[in-house]
């Protein structure tokens, strides 16, 4: 090795060996400030200290007699919350007619006659009332229309559908 190379090494491994020194105190500092000014703030936040009880709880939790187990009630789902994703099934005619009819006899769309409406029912009702619940649950077609079996409904029983044409007969 020429006497340069020997310098060059001298120089570099001093250069190197300060830029551990520096990169060690750094690191060393960071691991200070940080438990000293975030761990130990956080480790008294009550929110954190709840936090860290819900996640090492045990995954069993057993009531105890004489104790106070009111965190062990199950809450009843609120009966809001399963009629907002599924329409309640309807048990009266008023409701079935509410859900199944009213779409097409409420205001006459589409040729079905309206509820309520005298003139438009007195024909119908003197076929006689037999022939309009067999016309209601297994559907009809006529001169004005197209009645669905049971107004789409099929899943409903033919008492509720019969109900539920009392129901529009006596509006
Ligand atoms: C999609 C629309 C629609 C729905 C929903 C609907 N109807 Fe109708 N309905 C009609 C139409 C249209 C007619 C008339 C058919 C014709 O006479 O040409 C009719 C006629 C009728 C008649 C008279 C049949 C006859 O023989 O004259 C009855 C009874 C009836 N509907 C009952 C019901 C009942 C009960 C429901 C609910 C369960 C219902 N409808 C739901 C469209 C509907």
């Amino acid at each position: 090795m020429s006497k340069q190379d020997t310098h060059f090494f001298n120089v570099f491994s001093v250069v190197i060996g300060l830029l551990v020194v520096v990169m060690l105190s750094i690191f060393a500092l960071a691991r200070h400030l940080g438990a000293t000014q975030q761990m130990a703030p956080l480790k008294g936040d009550p929110l954190v200290v709840q936090d860290v009880q819900a996640r090492t709880a045990l995954p069993v939790r057993v009531a105890v007699a004489g104790q106070d187990n009111s965190a062990l009630v199950i809450a009843p789902v609120a009966a809001t919350a399963t009629a907002s994703f599924a329409m309640a099934v309807p048990t009266t005619g008023d409701e079935v007619y509410e859900q199944a009819c009213k779409a097409c006899h409420g205001l006459g769309i589409a040729g079905a006659p309206k509820a309520g409406d005298s003139a438009a029912w007195g024909p119908r009702r003197s076929k006689g009332m037999p022939t309009l619940y067999d016309h209601a649950i297994k559907g009809f077609t006529g001169s004005d229309g197209v009645m669905p079996p049971k107004g789409g409904r099929t899943d409903l029983s033919d008492d509720l559908i019969k109900a539920s044409l009392d129901h529009m007969l006596a509006m």
